[in-house]
């Protein structure tokens, strides 16, 4: 399997996850309940973010990506990362579930980015051969070989 193919799988069941987060911020009847949320939703996505900085650019810079898709895509995380934090350091529930909220409406508006143009990317300059390897590597991390 190409890595392109792992990664979009994995953004398949996040919809799912944001869905459900997005039920659980509007149930949610105190600030203990988003916490929990929030922390479920920032480890999943951490988990997909480390693989893509890990696996995923480091093969593209070495194919010579050096333009702007990649700071897109790490100021996106970086992003990310700050409203997961904050989302953790809310003090109130109103406050806690706008920011869930946020976070859940950047994820979907970055995986899409990734679909429409970073996946693309990744299929014009690397060889299948190399999406392959890349993808072994993906799936080991994931436990799945
Ligand atoms: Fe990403």
């Amino acid at each position: 399997m190409k890595i392109t193919e792992g990664l979009l799988g994995e953004h398949a069941l996040s919809y799912a996850l944001f869905d459900q987060v997005e039920a659980a911020a509007d149930d949610a009847g105190n600030l203990t309940e988003i916490f929990a949320v929030g922390r479920v939703l920032s480890r999943a996505v951490a988990s997909h973010m480390a693989l893509e900085h890990e696996v995923l650019f480091p093969a593209l810079i070495e194919g010579g990506q050096t333009n702007g898709a990649l700071d897109v895509m790490r100021a996106d995380h970086k992003e990310i990362e700050l409203l997961a934090g904050a989302v953790a350091d809310s003090t109130t529930l109103e406050e806690g579930r706008g920011v869930l909220l946020r976070l859940v409406a950047t994820l979907r508006e970055h995986f899409e980015k990734e679909e429409r143009f970073l996946f693309p990317i990744c299929e014009r300059m690397l060889s299948d051969q190399k999406l392959t390897e890349l993808g072994a590597d993906w799936a080991k991390r994931r436990g799945l070989a």
